[in-house]
């Protein structure tokens, strides 16, 4: 089939790459003049597993193109909406500036018949008003959200879990939908749930996950600060609770909490579009949900200071991790370079490595010093704080070995993913999130 994706972004660029590497033809549509130089050479702008090969392979085929001229669009059956919608400036909610410049854009190059697949995470009624306007033009809006997690982009899109549809009501929408299983053929073949449902349903199924999943983190780091009051193990209390497979032990890794792009401002804007719809109250919680998030990255840097003694003041403090997550080089709400950053604001002479994403923490963050190099990073350390739990810190860091380097040996494991007891008996000072 003949697609379009407008956004180029993670999302955008991912999908239309995979939707390229499952047999369609797609062209790329981006206004980011340089964005589109790298795609078409098949550079990926950002780092993800996977995306560089599926990339060149597309571009290569000739599949797979990219331009920044919005009328290539014309032709293709499917148009995908893959912008992002970021929070606002002066509020909590989504700003729709990019879905709303995206819509106008591709309007005059849209013929009847045409399918508008929105992916972009929205405030639920926003399909509905976008919907009228394509209808206008005798095309059709789908609501096609994307689950996609950094790091398993182009898995997660090649073959998702689930796949929903909101569509319009009568012959119109099922046709949609039939379109949008023809997309999707090799995953609906596979037998991968395809939900086909309303707008509402759609837009609330995407930022309910989400909403689900940081609720999940966050309670579990409530227990964290319940353990550290108690001298529980915030790490064996989620094994034991993890067992119950209504519970499940997936995302109950107690730390310094979530960031990135998308489930911090999600549950931000989900609580706004609640109270405009006058229903705040409902997910007041989610209010809690990011509050608690937030103070753990406080609790770890207050580690940091009482390990030390006090005082941080011109300490050196190696900081491992600077992504929001492994496997990316994003720094958006990243919690890690939070630490890191409040550390410095304290005088300590920060530190900070990462094995991807030293290169765009320089841009946001130019004040702290990054090395590339682990082992440089944590030679004559005081203390040595781990924020992402890449394998580079997890597994392939000894604590012999970083004893050798480090001067104090002192460890705040901010994602409780090292052994403390095998730190403890290389002579480490371990301090947990959560844990004794
Ligand atoms: C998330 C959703 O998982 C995905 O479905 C959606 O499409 C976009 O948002 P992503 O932002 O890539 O994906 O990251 P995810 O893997 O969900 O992790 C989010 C954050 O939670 C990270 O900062 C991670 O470190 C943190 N996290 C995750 C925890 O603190 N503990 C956990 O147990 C799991």
């Amino acid at each position: 089939m003949r697609l379009s994706v407008i956004g180029c972004g993670y999302l955008g660029a991912v999908h239309a790459a995979a939707m390229a590497s499952i047999g369609h033809e797609v062209v790329g549509i981006d206004v980011d003049e340089s964005k589109v130089t790298a795609l078409r050479e098949g550079r990926a702008p950002f780092f993800e597993p996977g995306l560089p090969e599926i990339l060149t392979e597309g571009v290569a085929s000739g599949g797979l193109t990219f331009t920044t001229d919005i009328a290539a669009a014309a032709g293709a059956a499917v148009h995908f909406i893959g912008v992002g919608t970021p929070q606002q400036k002066d509020g909590y909610g989504a700003d729709l500036t990019y879905v709303n410049a995206a819509v106008d854009a591709l309007l005059p190059h849209l013929s009847p018949g045409d399918i508008v697949a929105g992916k972009s995470t929205v405030p639920v009624g926003t399909a509905a008003v976008l919907a009228e306007r394509i209808a206008k033009k005798g095309a059709t809006l789908v609501w096609n959200p994307e689950f996609l997690r950094e790091g398993w982009a182009v898995k997660d899109t090649i073959d998702p879990d689930r796949l929903v549809t909101g569509v319009p009501e009568g012959s119109a929408g099922e046709r949609a939908a039939d379109i949008l299983r023809e997309v999707y053929h090799p995953s609906v073949a596979k037998g991968t749930p395809f939900i086909v449902t309303d707008y509402a349903t759609a837009e609330l199924v995407k930022v309910a996950a989400n909403a689900f999943l940081a609720t999940k983190i966050s309670f579990i780091n409530a227990m964290a600060e319940i353990a550290e009051v108690t001298g529980a193990d915030v790490t064996a209390l989620a094994d034991a609770i993890g067992h119950d497979a209504r519970i499940g032990r997936r995302f109950l890794g107690a730390g310094v909490g979530f960031g990135g792009g998308c489930l911090p401002k999600d549950i931000r804007a989900f609580s706004a579009r609640a109270e405009e719809l006058g229903r705040g109250e409902s997910v007041a919680f989610l209010r809690e949900i990011d509050a608690i998030n937030l103070r753990r990255r406080e609790r770890a840097v207050q580690l940091v200071i009482s390990s030390l003694g006090g005082s941080v003041h011109g300490k050196r403090v190696a900081v491992l991790g600077a992504a929001f997550k492994p496997h990316s080089d994003d720094i958006r709400d990243s919690p890690a370079l939070d630490v890191a950053v409040r550390l410095r604001g304290l005088g300590a002479d920060v530190v900070v490595t990462d094995p991807q994403a030293i290169e765009n923490s320089r841009r946001v963050h130019p004040q702290l010093t990054y090395i590339e190099d682990r082992d440089e990073a944590l030679t004559g350390a005081d203390a040595v704080v781990v924020v992402t739990e890449w394998d580079e810190y997890r597994r392939q860091l000894s604590p012999e070995h970083a004893a050798s380097l480090t001067h104090g040996r002192i460890i705040v494991d901010g994602r409780n993913c090292l052994d403390p007891a095998a730190w403890r008996a290389a002579g480490w000072e371990y301090y947990g999130m959560g844990r004794p």
